[in-house]
């Protein structure tokens, strides 16, 4: 299996790929990291703790990180999200607390521990993998392949130009997409192709138990009320897991992502140059989208079954 380090701020869609990590048997879970994003990181924090005893991946640690972004004030989603981070889904209190250890340290650590073995996946703002970077640079050489959710290359979410992770901390993303390293950028354009539309959440049903208080709960709870061309809410999050384990999946381009910092309407966008002699990414634009359900239905229901 490989190893993931799942960086997150659940969140619907984080928690949604915390169950995919955690479900499949290719994926070895070595440790959950929380940052302040979509709720504050006391509720990130209690989420991922709360999934993990639900779903009963205790040995996995769960680390604490930073609770705001590098220079700016929070920004959060709970809009979308809820007030909680994951929609009407109330899990037991978890007994087990996170680490003593900080995300930031954890990350470094792990990556250093496993040189050329950690897959890196963050679904969140990027605040964590920057502190981690400006710790210790060479991390972005030791790992296997650093996956993130973030950024587009047409329009964003939080405003026109940006989306919800690159603008929650755009210093972060800076600093991460100029790392010596190959950034995948799971942007939105990809993501929205992944929409848990009616089809998808009949066949989920069909799950029991699981389905009933956490996958549909989750893959349902925000209605987009200003498109029309909407068939269901996006699980942004889980396109970046399955990404490590099924790039084959996934039509991609390499580029040069530059963040934008400075824009008078445009902070926290991600210039995409599919055209740039310096790509420092790879951007999926298409995902297979029959072939991506199947996959997260056949490990969802690997779970439910257990
Ligand atoms: C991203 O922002 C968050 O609200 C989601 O969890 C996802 O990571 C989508 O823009
Ligand atoms: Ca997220």
């Amino acid at each position: 299996p490989v190893k993931i380090l799942l960086d997150c701020d659940p969140g619907l869609d984080d928690a949604l790929a915390l169950l995919l990590a955690h479900g499949d048997p290719n994926i070895d879970l070595v440790a959950v990291t929380t940052v302040g994003g979509n709720v504050g990181i006391e509720n990130t924090t209690k989420n991922a703790l709360e999934l993990r005893e639900y779903l009963g991946f205790e040995k996995v640690p769960v680390a604490a990180g930073a609770g705001r972004p590098l220079v700016r004030s929070i920004k959060d989603a709970s809009q979308v999200h809820g007030e909680s981070g994951i929609g009407t889904v109330v899990l037991p209190e978890a007994v087990l607390a996170a680490s003593p250890d900080h995300a930031v340290d954890v990350i470094v650590d792990t990556i250093t521990a496993f040189p050329g073995a950690i897959h890196l996946v963050a679904t969140g703002p990027l605040t964590n993998i920057a502190l981690a970077l400006e710790k210790k640079p060479s991390i972005a050489r030791l790992v296997a392949s650093f996956t993130i959710m973030g950024g587009s290359f047409t329009r964003g979410n939080a405003t026109p130009a940006a989306e919800f992770n690159i603008y929650a901390d755009p210093e972060a993303a800076k600093i991460v997409f100029d790392a010596d390293w190959q950034v995948v950028m799971i942007g939105l354009d990809l993501t929205l192709q992944a929409e848990a539309h009616e089809g998808v959440i009949a066949r989920f049903r069909k799950l029991g138990a699981l389905a009933e208080k956490l996958i549909i709960p989750l893959a349902t709870h925000w209605v987009n009320p200003n498109d029309d061309d909407w068939n269901g809410q996006a699980v942004h999050d889980v396109c970046a897991v399955a990404y490590v384990t099924r790039p084959d999946l996934f039509a991609s381009r390499p580029a040069r992502v530059e963040v934008e910092t400075r824009g008078e309407f445009t902070e926290g966008m991600t210039v995409v140059d599919f055209n740039s002699p310096t790509p420092n990414a790879i951007v999926p634009i298409t995902l297979d989208v029959n072939g991506f359900w199947a996959y997260v239905e056949t490990v969802y229901a690997r779970v439910a079954a257990n």
